[in-house]
């Protein structure tokens, strides 16, 4: 199943989505309108409000507010990259300059947060909008307790297993998470089942950081850079899966050459070499594995249909997708 079948499978409501998308957007400010429309006209694979349509057509009939809750999602995901490249010093995204690099990072943050605030307007006055308000706004919080996190572990090289799928959960599963549940909740659907489309987006939003952070060991033309995580001393999964042979003293060492990146950057070939010759990316594939069967296993509660289907397939995509 690819992009295509599955924006013709979601017919008028991704067209929906996509209007809404597009007019929420609108400024009478000339330069905001001329980078929102670059932006637009890039507009990335849009997993999440895929995710999010495909649950309200597989629990019910989507409605507007199916299409508001997808479209929200989306701002709010752009809106966390434009914030992330200035956080990461990152200069490519989606095959192109960042909109850090191109207009600068205070501009680029203030667009980010142009794009987060039209996100709250479109949910304002539905139906739903205390359930929105709520879990849009636990997600956000997550997004910058992650992302602090990860500064603190980062600075002093100790990210243990569990620190990373912490860190993962709040900056990429909680929104997929939430776009799934209120997904579920535009329709109506019952408790039972909308606590099964919240697990079932969690887990795809794990496997889906998993594929991420191995993409970045990875040669390959992905959009963005690669190996900028270890440049800036993040350690991920594919490094703590080839540390975990390793005695004591040998994962202290590793760790004592993230510590000392910023001054001796040869340290990430170095580091690079050792995950790929000790099963570092076979580790990390092997979890991305488990959350993507955890994923199906909680589809297992939705009604059968094609939209189901998709759903599931989308999950098992993380385990092969190349960008
Ligand atoms: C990038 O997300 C950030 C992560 C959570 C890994 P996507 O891979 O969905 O980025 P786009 O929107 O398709 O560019
Ligand atoms: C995901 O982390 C960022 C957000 C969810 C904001 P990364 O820093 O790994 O994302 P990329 O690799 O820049 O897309
Ligand atoms: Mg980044
Ligand atoms: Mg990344």
């Amino acid at each position: 199943m690819n992009r295509e079948s599955i924006i013709s499978l979601l017919g008028g409501t991704w067209t929906a989505y996509s209007e809404l998308i597009r007019d929420s957007l609108r400024s009478d400010i000339p330069l905001l309108e001329k980078v929102n429309s670059d932006l637009l006209s890039n507009g990335g694979k849009q997993i999440r409000p895929m995710l999010s349509l495909l649950v309200s057509s597989a629990l019910g009939q989507p409605g507007e507010e199916s299409a508001v809750f997808a479209a929200a999602t989306q701002l709010i995901h752009n809106a966390t990259l434009f914030h992330d490249d200035v956080a990461d010093c990152s200069s490519l995204r989606r095959g192109k300059p960042t909109l850090s690099a191109v207009i600068g990072p205070s501009a680029a943050v203030l667009v980010g947060d142009f794009w987060l605030s039209r996100a709250v307007r479109i949910v304002v006055s539905r139906p739903h909008q205390s359930e929105a308000i709520e879990l849009f706004s636990k997600t956000l919080s997550d997004l910058a307790e992650g992302e602090m996190l990860q500064l603190q572990m980062a600075s002093d090289a100790s990210t243990a297993e569990k620190d990373y799928l912490r860190i993962i959960y709040c900056k990429t599963a909680s929104l997929f998470e939430t776009a799934c549940r209120l997904a579920a909740c535009s329709v109506d659907a019952t408790q039972e089942l909308t606590d099964a489309a919240g697990r079932y987006g969690a887990a795809v939003g794990m496997a889906f950081q998993i594929r991420d952070d191995i993409f970045d060991y990875q040669q390959g033309e992905i959009g963005k850079p690669v190996g900028l995580d270890l440049t800036e001393q993040k350690i991920t999964l594919p490094l703590l899966g080839a540390m975990k042979n390793l005695p004591q003293s040998g994962q202290e060492r590793i760790r004592e050459q993230v510590r000392q990146i910023p001054d001796h950057p040869e340290n990430c070939e170095a580091i690079r070499s050792f995950v790929l010759e000790n099963g570092g990316v076979e580790y990390a594939g092997g979890r991305l594995g488990e959350f993507i069967a955890e994923a199906e296993s909680a589809l297992a509660a939705f009604p059968e249909s094609g939209f189901r289907d998709a759903l599931a397939a989308l999950a098992r995509y993380n385990a092969v997708r190349t960008k």
